[in-house]
């Protein structure tokens, strides 16, 4: 009788996490939408990604010209868009290359670009990244803001009694402050605008500028009376993803220390999670019979903190050779290494295996 009760306890359980995926505590953030199957970061790719049910969708921020807060994942806009065509002349050279910047145009100027799936020039000619991806220049898509997303993922929670949660990436605030713009008080302004002020809320500020991301949990938040979760992305210092200012000259942030044993320690100080790029976690050099997995989900989850790795495609050669399969891959990661989520542009596959592998888990 126990054991019926149990079963019929365990049912309801994953019955009520049909809709979006209650009652487990593993996550699925969905990356730029699901910008697997359409261009990245459009409303198109953030609605696609809310009817497969991930607990959260991401969204990149930067700031335009006229303070206007825009989900781009680059914060220069030639990659996605047909703004050389359009604006032949507003580019910056950087390192030798033009580069047309976000905070060069207004919000009309960047709503009037074609988005299209990411593309990188390779000898004068457009070569789509993901060759099996959405076809490029093809339809209408274009560049939203951050409110007009926020809007969207709130009207869907209010019409279909869900309630899936959001992801805000702070992109490259030592880049927009010496363009005198604050993009974390307009980002955090924001959130409060739209309700999204404590950890009970379904939000996760993340950033991948330690020193800002601690500006943003030890003096921002306070300040505007939030306390919202904080996540820290890791990079490699090589990246280049965090820059400052040394002798008036940027150079790379150096993440060495976040590698070393009190790292995770010192992060927690200021940080609910960390965001970790996948071979931090396991070795690339790893194989199916031998896994090499760093202390760093151990050290994290010692200190308190979440750990939601990224990015997992299951695009051609993007699977590591140590796994079968995406879902292998995520297997390793969530039930092997002890992930707490993932960073997927493919949200639909990994909300698939996550409930048949809870509801396996639980002997069902
Ligand atoms: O923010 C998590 C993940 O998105 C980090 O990588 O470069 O895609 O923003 P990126
Ligand atoms: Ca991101």
């Amino acid at each position: 009788m126990k054991k019926l009760l149990t079963f019929f306890i365990l049912a309801l359980m994953v019955l009520g996490a049909s809709s979006a995926f209650a009652g487990s505590e593993k996550v699925v953030i969905a990356h730029r939408g699901a910008s697997g199957y359409l261009p990245e970061h459009t409303l198109e790719a953030k609605a696609a990604a809310y009817f497969m049910e991930p607990n959260y969708i991401e969204q990149d921020l930067v700031m335009t010209k006229d303070d206007k807060l825009v989900v781009l994942h680059d914060h220069y806009l030639d990659r996605i868009t047909n703004v050389m065509e359009k604006f032949p002349k507003r580019f910056r050279m950087v390192d030798g290359s033009k580069r047309w910047f976000a905070i060069d145009f207004t919000l009309a100027e960047i709503k009037s670009l074609k988005v299209t799936e990411g593309f990188k020039i390779v000898d004068g000619k457009k070569v789509q990244g993901y060759s099996a991806r959405f076809p490029m220049f093809t339809s209408s898509f274009e560049v939203p803001t951050f409110e007009e997303e926020l809007q969207l993922i709130q009207g869907l929670n209010k019409s279909t009694g869900k309630n899936i949660g959001i992801y805000p990436e702070i992109k490259a605030p030592w880049f927009h402050r010496a363009e005198g713009k604050d993009i974390s008080v307009a980002a955090l302004k924001t959130l409060k605008k739209y309700g999204y002020t404590s950890k009970e809320d379904k939000v996760y500020v993340q950033c991948f500028d330690p020193i800002e991301t601690k500006r943003i949990s030890k003096e921002l938040l306070p300040k505007l009376g939030m306390d919202v979760k904080v996540v820290q992305l890791i990079a490699e210092t090589s990246w280049n993803e965090t820059m400052v200012l040394k002798n008036g000259k940027f150079i790379p942030y150096n993440y060495d220390w976040m590698f070393e044993k009190d790292g995770m320690k010192k992060v927690a100080e200021y940080a609910d999670g960390i965001g970790p790029w996948k071979p931090m976690l396991v070795k690339s050099e790893s194989t199916s019979d031998n896994l090499i997995i760093t202390d760093m989900v151990k050290d994290a989850h010692a200190n308190g903190m979440e750990v939601h790795p990224y990015t997992f495609r299951l695009d051609n050669g993007r699977i590591p050779q140590y796994a079968a399969s995406y879902e292998d891959m995520l297997d390793i990661f969530f039930y092997t290494v002890d992930v707490d989520g993932v960073f997927t542009d493919f949200p639909d596959r990994a909300v698939k295996f996550l409930r048949r592998a809870e509801a396996q888990r639980q002997g069902l």
